[in-house]
């Protein structure tokens, strides 16, 4: 969204702040035997706390309130019972959720317990690649440039990303313009960076696969090489220096 008032901002920074304490408290309850259904309640329990709404839950029909991938799940794990915590497993939770009208989204994966299976340099890397990103990011600035430098920075670790998954818009609904934020430079795609819009920035950085595809009970996504993916997400305040990150309270950065 484009922000024109001191309200709307305060707003946004709100529902930003809300998001990311939620993604960074499921982060640290997340504990080897839990389910993913247990993570998700006590990440439902927050946002209601705050008498915050799941944007996937309410707006999508998604069954959970957040979306929690494990292992060689991409994105929109759907939280169950069945699905229990090992050590070493690759986790992904992403949070989105509506507050006063006003939308945000964050997401982040790392490993549980000790890294017996060699993901945290993919999930290093997915980090580094969203801070640089984010870094460069200022108004007038071609979305399709810090596609570029995604992409470039995945391939310097000899990762890959994911062509078909991208960031977004944010703010009166959870996907607005500019819709397609990939991960990867579209020439033809002359769209810039505007200041005082809200942005969701985030990476899709692979070990194997380049596009996501779903999965028969229609959300959950996967690699199509299979392999590993990791993915960071911030909210962030488009301006003319350094985009102001809104989501900074899930500590991804810390
Ligand atoms: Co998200
Ligand atoms: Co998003």
């Amino acid at each position: 969204m484009s922000i024109t008032k001191e309200a709307e901002l305060t707003g946004m920074k709100r529902v930003s702040e809300i998001v990311g304490t939620t993604l960074r408290m499921m982060r640290e309850y997340a504990a080897i035997g839990m389910s993913t259904k247990e993570l998700d309640a006590y990440g439902a329990a927050i946002l209601k706390g705050y008498g915050a709404k799941s944007a996937p839950f309410e707006t999508y029909g998604f069954p959970g309130f957040c979306c929690i991938s494990v292992n060689e799940e991409v994105a929109h794990g759907i939280p169950s019972e069945n699905k229990i915590l090992k050590e070493g497993d690759l986790i992904n939770i992403d949070v989105s959720a509506e507050f006063d009208g006003y939308w945000s989204d964050n997401g982040g994966s790392f490993v549980i317990g000790s890294d017996i299976c060699n993901h945290q340099p993919l999930v290093d890397a997915s980090r580094y690649i969203l801070r640089k990103a984010i870094a460069k990011i200022r108004s007038g600035v071609l979305i399709s440039d810090i596609g570029q430098i995604m992409e470039s920075e995945a391939n310097k670790m000899h990762f890959k990303v994911i062509r078909n998954l991208a960031g977004h818009g944010v703010g009166k609904s959870l996907h607005e313009e500019p819709e397609n934020i990939l991960n990867y430079r579209v020439r033809s795609n002359k769209e810039r960076f505007r200041r005082n819009t809200t942005c969701a920035i985030e990476t899709f950085i692979s070990t194997t696969s380049t596009m996501a595809v779903v999965l028969s009970d229609g959300w959950t996504l996967v690699g199509n090489k299979g392999g590993y993916i990791a993915q960071h997400e911030h909210t962030v305040l488009v301006t003319d220096e350094e985009p102001v990150i809104l989501t900074e309270s899930n500590g991804i950065f810390m």
